[in-house]
């Protein structure tokens, strides 16, 4: 079949798949969401993204009514259906419908959907050469109006950092938090490789728990590379010898520029990118 969406169980073609106008997932972002990358037919580290799925509906106080069994049989039926071994999964579970206002006790019959799509063509120069980042002034949110550790389906402040950073000509944008400490990058979390060591900002900044982060940090223990979660400061960016940014569907990209600093090296960072290679490979063989 291809690219497909399953809406409550109900398989369609991405172009037919329909919502109902009161779903509040469209009203108002009210919803919570993963996305996975599957090789060999397998979403890579399942089990994090499905503890994440229910972990960001508690801290919205929407309890998902689906259990972890029934997900999962969905997202098997699901990619079973496109018949794509290697492509881009979405889960997306929403409140659900009800008569309008933005009450939650409003909300009556809440909408999960599985997106099987086609892996985004990401350009080979960004993992050749390296991207190109900017430093953008929009703040990530503050943990005290949405957990930025809540992977909901309202992401108007990041969207705003990404367009800021293409209006500069750059691939994305990195965000700092109120307090001006390196966040993340609007999809993506970042490491950088700074006194020698590598450093990627620890998780109480207010910034999403990646699982590719939490990936990364697990294979350099296991590696005896050095790393540790610091707080990051803009200046540590412009001295630092290599940064890379990570992510499900773009694994590890290393930077090549931000702003007028241009990154020559990024011998440390291939290390990085074939220990994760290592793994994706050893993983997408293990059953899940
Ligand atoms: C804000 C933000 N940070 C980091 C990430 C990376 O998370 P993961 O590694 O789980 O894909 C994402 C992924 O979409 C994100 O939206």
């Amino acid at each position: 079949m291809g690219p497909c969406v399953n809406i409550n169980g109900r398989m369609s073609r991405p172009e037919d798949a329909q919502i109902s106008v009161f779903d509040r997932g469209f009203l108002y972002g009210d919803s919570v969401y993963e996305t996975m990358r599957v090789y060999a037919g397998r979403p890579f580290k399942f089990a994090a993204h499905c503890t994440r799925l229910y972990d960001s509906g508690s801290k919205i106080g929407f309890t998902l009514p689906w259990s972890e069994s029934i997900l999962e049989e969905r997202l098997v039926e699901t990619l079973r259906e496109s018949r794509m071994p290697d492509c881009a999964l979405r889960v997306i579970a929403t409140r659900g419908t009800g008569p309008l206002g933005l009450d939650p006790a409003l909300a009556v019959h809440p909408t999960l959907l599985i997106y099987v799509l086609e892996l985004p063509q990401f350009p080979a120069r960004l993992y050749e050469q390296g991207c190109v980042l900017h430093l953008t002034q929009i703040k990530r949110n503050i943990k005290q109006a949405i957990d930025p550790q809540a992977k909901t389906g309202n992401y108007i402040n990041n969207l705003l950092a990404l367009s800021e950073a293409k209006t500069h000509g750059a691939d994305d944008a990195i965000m700092l938090d109120v307090d001006g400490r390196v966040a993340e990058v609007s999809t993506a979390n970042i490491f950088v490789h700074v006194d020698g060591i590598w450093q990627t900002p620890p998780l109480d900044v207010g910034i999403l728990g990646g699982i590719t982060r939490q990936t990364i940090i697990e294979l350099l223990r296991a590696n005896k590379i050095e790393i540790r979660e610091n707080i990051l400061w803009p200046e540590d960016l412009h001295r630092a010898e290599e940064i890379f940014l990570c992510s499900s569907l773009r694994e590890i990209v290393p930077v090549g520029k931000l702003s007028d600093r241009v990154f020559n090296q990024q011998e440390k960072c291939k290390t990085v990118m074939a220990l994760y290679r290592e793994c994706v490979e050893r993983v997408a063989k293990e059953p899940w």
